[in-house]
């Protein structure tokens, strides 16, 4: 998978990378970054890359001619470019969207600063736009992160364990199940008894009871949906 960056800030991204399971998938070939900076494509002889909105309202935005010639040459190098645009206002970014799109070959995240971005950029460019949730943030390079993260880790060979994938919170909506390291008493607090048993049937289904109390109390809508589907 390669993730192309545009962004302003490319150093607000890329440290992101430098360390940890996203390091050694960086380092082992199976996710590659590049970026692209829209002040390299602006025509403006002071190298201006935002500009006032049409019509009035408040701040400026990420101007459509250096945005536009950007993502133009992306498209016209990159064949697999899917481009998805973090914003405020997209659908909200869930679990099943990062599996689905960790089978794309290469995922542009393009990066609004200031007010956002020229309407006829979306419209020409985006295949979709995900909100990290209903908060404004100072950009979109946070988000890219976030969800350039998701989707790694559901690239095959990315985490260690693949295993883990299967057990995590969201999967079949329910939240994952509490889990204790050693030693199983600590401070006074001891883990729940049945984990001591070694009874592995016994503990995968003690699991799924945990994870549905765990559900229904933190996250009422999720366990809703579960129940609807049944
Ligand atoms: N850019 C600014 N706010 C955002 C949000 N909540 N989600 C994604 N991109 C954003």
């Amino acid at each position: 998978m390669k993730f192309t960056f545009v962004t302003l800030f490319e150093n607000l991204i890329r440290p992101y990378f430098e360390d940890s399971i996203l390091k050694r998938a960086l380092q082992s070939g199976l996710i590659e970054i590049e970026f692209f900076n829209p002040r390299d494509f602006t025509t403006n002889k002071h190298n201006k890359v935002d500009d006032y909105q049409v019509g009035g309202g408040a701040g400026l935005l990420l101007g459509v001619q250096p945005l536009f010639d950007t993502l133009k040459k992306i498209k016209d190098t990159h064949p697999d470019a899917y481009f998805i645009f973090p914003a405020p206002a997209g659908k909200p970014f869930k679990q099943i969207d990062a599996k689905r799109l960790a089978l794309k070959k290469n995922i542009v995240f393009v990066n609004g600063r200031y007010e956002g971005i020229d309407e006829r950029v979306v419209e020409t460019f985006a295949n979709e736009v995900f909100s990290l949730g209903d908060y404004v943030l100072t950009g979109g390079e946070l988000a890219s992160c976030v969800f350039s993260d998701a989707i790694s880790r559901n690239i095959e060979g990315v985490l260690g364990n693949q295993s883990s994938l299967d057990e995590e919170s969201f999967e079949n909506e329910l939240l994952e199940a509490p889990s204790f390291s050693k030693p199983a008493f600590y401070e006074g607090k001891s883990v729940p008894s049945e984990f001591l048993k070694g009874n592995h049937a016994k503990i995968a289904n003690l699991k799924i009871e945990m994870a549905k109390l765990k559900t229904k109390y933190f996250r009422p809508d999720l366990f809703a949906r579960k129940s609807a589907r049944r």
